[in-house]
């Protein structure tokens, strides 16, 4: 299979409008819960990103229907599931894999799953996930790669998690919508997509009120029926948006997003000078000068997002002064820091800590996404530095933003896709940028 990467000449402002995607997160689980009615689901605003396609792929192969209406919304049928054991070797590649576990361990008792993949940015146990299983009943084993959850009853219970884990609430929440009896979480995540999941369940016929507070009930049901539902707006790849405009200069409208779930992000730039105007439904970001330190410590919902740290990191990069980024859920998430000091950037890495002396400005190189978020600040880089940079591994930015590139080149980025094995292609992208 062709291997491709992204050619991109930086130094051109960023002008125009961008329209956000559904989000990946809050999709990952909603495809998946969809599966627990025997009724037609459908689903709009679903982005079209690979860990989307890889995950509709495993739901066809147990036996759901899934039947693409365009390229953004899906009809599910999980009437016709036939088989509890998913396996794919695509699915052991991405994270959302594990939902599998709690779908159908709440409607058939029983699920043999593969044990999830994902980016590389730390150990990511799922202790918080089975402890969950087990208190509601089930006996849960790992052999042979796959994680195996049987009950022959699932019960209510009172679970407190140890950590706000985004999966483990969201995987909990869907065993619990149909064990017997009330289940209450405790120290929930609270991130917009598990109340979008919720919501989701709940239009499905699930009894669940709480998603986004300290505590989630949830009262079980027998079934659930069909239902119509539009996911979210993408926070993260409306966050990215909103950086790579900080980053690379302009004025830039980013529609359909939700601003609520971007205060976070929006906070950190009015602090370091850049302008930020909320609408109900999109928010304009201009950057018309040179941008100042801050200090950022990545933390769940509504903290700054670990999704945003790689990005926020080369932004400050590019500031004036010394920042300090802090990261506190995952262990190893500045694997990209080596490519951006050979871009120019000034950071010193010390544990869970980077510590920025922000330069001038960046020059372009050849560089490699290590996983998605940071593949992605790695084109933000090239977008801001003078002259060429090359990023490959781009197959990791790709399984979680949509027409990236197109995207990008519709707010005046120099951006293009190309086949990183065809040095000709390379060439007329050299001669087309000047
Ligand atoms: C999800 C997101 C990911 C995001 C992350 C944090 C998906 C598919 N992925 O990942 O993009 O970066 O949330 O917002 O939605 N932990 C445990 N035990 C567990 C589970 C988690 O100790 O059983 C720890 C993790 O090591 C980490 C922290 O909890 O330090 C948060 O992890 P979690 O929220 O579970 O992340 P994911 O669901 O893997």
């Amino acid at each position: 299979m062709a291997a491709y990467k992204y050619m991109i000449r930086g130094g051109n402002t960023l002008s125009g409008e961008v329209t956000i995607g559904g989000a990946k997160n809050a999709a990952l689980g909603i495809i998946v819960a969809a599966i627990m009615a025997n009724e037609p689901v459908t689903i709009e605003n679903i982005p079209d990103v690979d860990d989307v396609r890889v995950l509709l792929d495993a739901i066809e192969g147990i036996g759901a229907i899934v039947e693409r209406l365009d390229r953004t919304t899906v009809r599910i049928n999980g009437a016709l599931i036939n088989d509890v054991i998913v396996d794919q070797e695509a699915i052991r590649k991405i994270r959302g894999s594990y939902y599998l576990v709690g779908a159908l361990l709440g409607k058939y008792k029983k699920a043999l799953v593969a044990l999830p993949g994902g980016c590389n940015i730390g150990s990511r146990p799922i202790d918080q996930h089975i402890k969950g299983f087990e208190q509601l009943g089930a006996r849960v084993s790992i052999h042979h790669g796959k994680i195996d959850a049987k009950a022959e009853n699932l019960r209510g219970n009172h679970i407190y998690l140890d950590c706000p884990s985004v999966g483990a609430t969201i995987n909990i929440m869907m065993a619990a919508c149909m064990a017997e009896g009330k289940t209450i979480i405790e120290n929930p995540a609270k991130e917009p997509h598990i109340v979008d999941v919720a919501n989701f369940l709940n239009s499905m016929g699930a009894n669940i009120r709480g998603a986004g507070t300290d505590a989630i009930r949830i009262r079980g049901v027998n079934s659930l029926h069909g239902s119509e539902y539009s996911i979210i707006p993408d926070q993260i790849e409306a966050g990215t948006f909103m950086l790579m405009v900080a980053a690379a200069g302009g004025d830039v409208l980013i529609r359909n997003v939700i601003p609520k779930h971007l205060e976070s992000i929006t906070a950190k730039l009015t602090e370091i000078g850049c302008r930020v105007d909320e609408y109900d439904d999109s928010v304009r970001v201009i950057r018309d000068k040179r941008l100042s330190y801050a200090n950022v410590k990545t933390m769940p919902y509504p903290g700054f997002p670990t999704d945003m740290q790689p990005q926020m990191t080369t932004l400050l990069a590019l500031s004036a002064g010394t920042s300090i980024v802090t990261e506190t859920i995952f262990e190893s998430r500045f694997e990209y820091v080596g490519d951006l000091r050979g871009m120019g950037a000034n950071i010193t890495i010390e544990g869970n800590t980077a510590f920025i002396t922000g330069v001038e400005g960046f020059t372009g190189a050849e560089v490699s996404a290590p996983d998605l978020r940071a593949g992605a600040a790695l084109v933000i880089a090239g977008l801001a530095a003078e002259g060429i940079t090359s990023v490959d591994q781009i197959h990791f930015i790709e399984r979680g933003y949509e027409r990236f590139e197109d995207k990008i080149r519709g707010i005046g980025g120099l951006i293009e896709k190309i086949n990183a094995d065809d040095d000709r292609q390379v060439r007329k992208f050299r001669m087309k940028v000047g």
